[in-house]
């Protein structure tokens, strides 16, 4: 899978996840030893959570965020899977702007945008 290495690198530096080891040449990679991780059991939440209070089209006072970024639903996201992922599931996130995910709910989000099938 493409990116699967640059991703267990960065997975590897948080020790409780316990590395990579299912993650070597000829196995079937980084998703086949995850939980299962849906918009349905995470992503729904950790949005509400995290990133709607300004991410929402529903919303009005949107502290700055692009009126075009929203995150209503699965599809809004999956559409931006790739910046998604590099502003809020890396080590130091950038998203959202003032902290507060934690280590497990950037793992969880990079599992389901890295793991789920497209559009779950
Ligand atoms: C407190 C308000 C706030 C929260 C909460 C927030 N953002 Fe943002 N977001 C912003 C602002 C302001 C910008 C525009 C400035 C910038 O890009 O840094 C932005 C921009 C973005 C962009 C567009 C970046 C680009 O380069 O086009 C994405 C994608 C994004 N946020 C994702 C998220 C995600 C995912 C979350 C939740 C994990 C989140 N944001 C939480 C305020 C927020």
């Amino acid at each position: 899978m493409n990116g699967s290495y640059a991703l267990c690198f960065s997975l590897a530096m948080l020790p409780f996840l316990g590395g990579c080891a299912g993650d070597e040449p000829g196995d079937s990679g980084y998703c086949a030893d995850v939980p299962t991780v849906t918009y349905e059991t995470f992503g729904d939440g950790f949005l509400t959570q995290n990133c709607r209070t300004c991410h929402s089209s529903g919303q009005t006072v949107r502290q700055g965020a692009p009126e075009d970024v929203n995150f209503d639903d699965a599809a809004s996201v999956w559409a931006s899977k790739d910046l998604v992922l590099a502003l809020a599931a890396v080590d130091t996130p950038t998203m959202p702007p003032l902290g507060g995910t934690t280590v497990d709910d950037r793992y969880l989000l990079r599992v389901w945008l890295e793991c789920a099938a497209e559009g779950e």
